[in-house]
């Protein structure tokens, strides 16, 4: 990385932006991801606007499997789910979206154990409130206070941790998957204090055969090579970049010894790379590491649960074993004794 002599010869204005784009949450993740071997970055910098629907796409597209297998496991199941989650709780739903699939919940619940407030948390602030709005008109009786914010920052979550009743969290789509493995066991164990008392249900999905997940992220449109990309197309918005997407193409494949796919921007020659004033050399076929999607098998996923302090509960699959929903209870905290 190289360039920061030449931020003294800016302007004033020029150089407190270039300081602002390499302070900023995207800038200091790239730029750090970039600068490090092998190269990677957070897969949470996939969601700006044109990330965000492209992924709606993925997931409406016949060989992204995930998405509408989960939606069946809710359907078929959704009175013993309800039943897990108990008469008039109060459900957070962590990484909320377009709120589609806590509508099968809400519906299988009899009115008189229906929930009692609806918590959803996303970063998208505008996305959010729209759907928090038509949840209203469609459940008139619940109260709907969404939260926008990173459900991974604790000091985020102050309300929720001070709110009273039973707390059941909701956590869908295996976006669980794409965490470190240190990040799942740190994300669980606070979610496990946080709904001490009630529980969390969760979208988990499941090991199976390398040829299914390689079209599941290679698929034949190209919207999953196009949401790839588009990470350099922000890059570019947003920190001063001039990334030729061109330049680079998308990668997936299983990694079976890790239970991961493995997605990447692999350079197709050698280049350099200007981001908010650093310059990034890249050879041919040299890569940044974009993302990773956990598998897991139901029982390694009841471990990691445990270990974080959950008892893990009943788990509804698919006939096919490509999905799991997992229900884990979060048992009240013990007094000390003295
Ligand atoms: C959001 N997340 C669970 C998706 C996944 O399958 O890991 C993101 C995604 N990446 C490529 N396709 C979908």
């Amino acid at each position: 990385m190289s360039g920061t002599s030449e931020i003294k010869a800016l302007q004033e204005g020029e150089r407190e932006l270039l300081l602002a784009i390499r302070e900023s949450d995207f800038g200091r993740n790239l730029l750090a991801g970039l600068s490090r071997s092998p190269r990677s970055i957070a897969p949470k910098f996939f969601y700006d606007a044109t990330g965000s629907a492209l992924f709606d796409r993925i997931c409406e597209l016949p060989e992204y499997y995930p998405t509408r297998t989960e939606l069946d496991i809710l359907h078929s199941n959704a009175s013993q789910i309800a039943e897990q989650m108990g008469a008039h709780a109060n459900i957070i739903e962590f990484g909320a979206g377009s709120l589609e699939k806590i509508r099968v919940l809400l519906d299988a619940f009899p009115p008189d154990r229906a929930p009692d407030r609806f918590i959803p948390v996303d970063i998208s602030a505008e996305h959010l409130e729209d759907s928090a709005q038509s949840l209203r008109s469609a459940y008139p009786c619940l109260e709907v206070l969404p939260i926008a914010g990173d459900y991974m920052k604790p000091e985020q979550l102050v309300d929720i941790e001070e709110m009273g009743g039973r707390k059941v969290g909701f956590f869908s789509g295996s976006t669980i998957g794409n965490f470190t493995p240190n990040e799942t066991t740190a994300f669980l164990r606070r979610a496990q204090k946080m709904l001490a008392g009630g529980g969390l249900l969760v979208g988990v999905d499941l090991v199976k055969d390398a040829q299914t997940l390689h079209q599941a992220y290679n698929d034949s449109e190209g919207v999953t090579a196009a949401f790839n990309l588009n990470l350099l197309v922000r890059a570019n918005a947003e920190l001063q970049a001039d990334f030729d997407p061109d330049g680079f193409m998308h990668q997936a494949f299983y990694n079976e010894p890790m239970q991961r796919v493995e997605m990447h921007l692999v350079s197709l020659r050698r280049q350099t790379v200007r981001v908010a004033g650093y310059n990034f050399r890249f050879e041919e076929g040299d890569t940044i590491h974009t993302e990773n999607s956990h598998k897991f098998t139901v029982e390694g996923f009841r471990e990691i649960a445990a270990a974080a302090g959950f008892r893990p509960g009943p788990v509804w699959t698919d006939d096919a074993g490509l999905f799991s929903i997992h229900w884990l209870e979060s048992p009240s905290a013990t007094p000390v004794p003295r």
